[in-house]
């Protein structure tokens, strides 16, 4: 009987308990494999830390959020963690695993793509809140931010109005403004700003003064933390960070941009001016239907995958199809948010 591992890699997002219930699922009644989940990303196979799923492991997870196997931003080809790979190879031998899924954003499937040119047998499922891996039109987890994010703006929407105030919602995202441009679409944002288009604040200033001059006397602001303004203090390239430290990936800290702009607004404007940061609510609770779907089907196509022994590959979505891509095809760069949307959005401006 093979044995697969599973593992969830990166920051964790809602939909991963539908995936890894769909991989489990797939292998034991389909394939008779012996299925184990890796506890806590990369971190648990340098450990050699795996336990046992079962069909009774996975059951009643569908709906949860978080990931019952654990997340870590654990890199195995990191500066500081000389020998993990090699770790890795061994207890790959140790454990008996024939193959692993990794569900995971850009650095996971980075890990995952230098493991398989060491030859290990390796799959990728696309996940991240923050849609900017290549080679998928999206990756669960976004649409669940998504609407968590529209909740919010829906909410801050009224409150707004009540007080005649502009209202800044910082979403997350990292470096692209996937999040920004389709919550703030859906939630009637008066403006949107994203990484891909720089800040020119008297713009930002003039957009939200003629709005007030035609009688809006509120407005809703949506950034995606990974902007860069023109301030002195706590800038790295003119990102806002909320500490100077950097995750195992080389990944910057971003957030607290948000109340940043929200001074530099009152003060270009003059209208009193509030700042809401959503933060990692985005990426709790329960996923939307579509997540669960999304990552239902790609749990599926990549055990399919792993049945016909085509390793080094990640299943993705195009169009309403999930077909096989190679890994290194989703490599080292961001996917951004082109013109089409933007340009949508900004129909809606002022
Ligand atoms: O990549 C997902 C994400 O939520 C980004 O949007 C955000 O910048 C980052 O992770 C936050 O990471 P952490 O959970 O380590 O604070």
């Amino acid at each position: 009987m093979k044995k697969i591992g599973v593992l969830t890699g990166g920051g964790d997002c809602p939909g991963l308990n539908a995936t890894i219930r769909a991989v489990v699922r797939k292998g034991i009644s389909e394939y008779n494999y012996e299925m184990c989940g890796i506890l806590a990303g990369w971190k648990g196979l340098i450990d050699g830390n795996i336990k046992e799923l079962d069909m009774n492991s996975v059951s009643g997870i569908l709906p949860r959020g978080g990931t019952i196997i654990g997340t870590s931003r654990t890199n195995p080809f990191g500066k500081d963690n000389k020998g993990d790979h090699e770790r890795i190879l061994e207890n790959m031998e140790k454990l008996n695993l024939h193959a692993i899924v990794a569900i995971g954003g850009e650095d996971t499937q980075g890990v995952a793509f230098k493991l398989s040119e060491m030859g290990v047998n390796v799959v990728g499922i696309p996940k991240t809140i923050d849609n900017d891996l290549p080679g998928t039109d999206y990756t669960f987890g976004f649409d669940t931010a998504v609407n968590i994010a529209v909740e919010a703006i829906d909410r801050i929407h009224t409150t707004a109005e009540s007080h005649n105030r502009v209202m800044v919602v910082e979403v997350m995202g990292r470096h692209t403004g996937w999040i920004a441009t389709f919550a703030g679409i859906a939630g009637g944002a008066d403006l949107i700003l994203i990484p891909e288009k720089p800040v020119d604040m008297k713009e930002v200033c003039d957009t939200i003064k003629r709005r007030h001059k035609r009688g809006k006397n509120f407005s809703i602001v949506v950034v995606s933390e990974g902007i860069k303004l023109p301030v002195e203090d706590k800038k790295e390239e003119g990102f806002i960070l909320q500490s100077a430290k950097k995750d195992a990936f080389g990944h910057v800290m971003l957030g607290g941009v948000g109340s940043v702009l929200a001074k530099m607004i009152e003060k270009g404007t003059g209208f009193e001016t509030r700042c809401t940061v959503l933060g990692h609510t985005q990426r709790g609770g329960t996923p939307t239907a579509f997540d669960r779907v999304l990552g239902t089907r790609f749990g599926i196509a990549a055990m399919e995958l792993i049945h016909k022994g085509e390793f080094g590959k990640i299943v993705v979505l195009r169009g309403n199809e999930i077909i096989p891509i190679a890994l290194k095809d989703v490599m080292g760069q961001y996917k951004t948010v082109d013109d089409y949307w933007y340009d949508l959005a900004k129909v809606f401006f002022g």
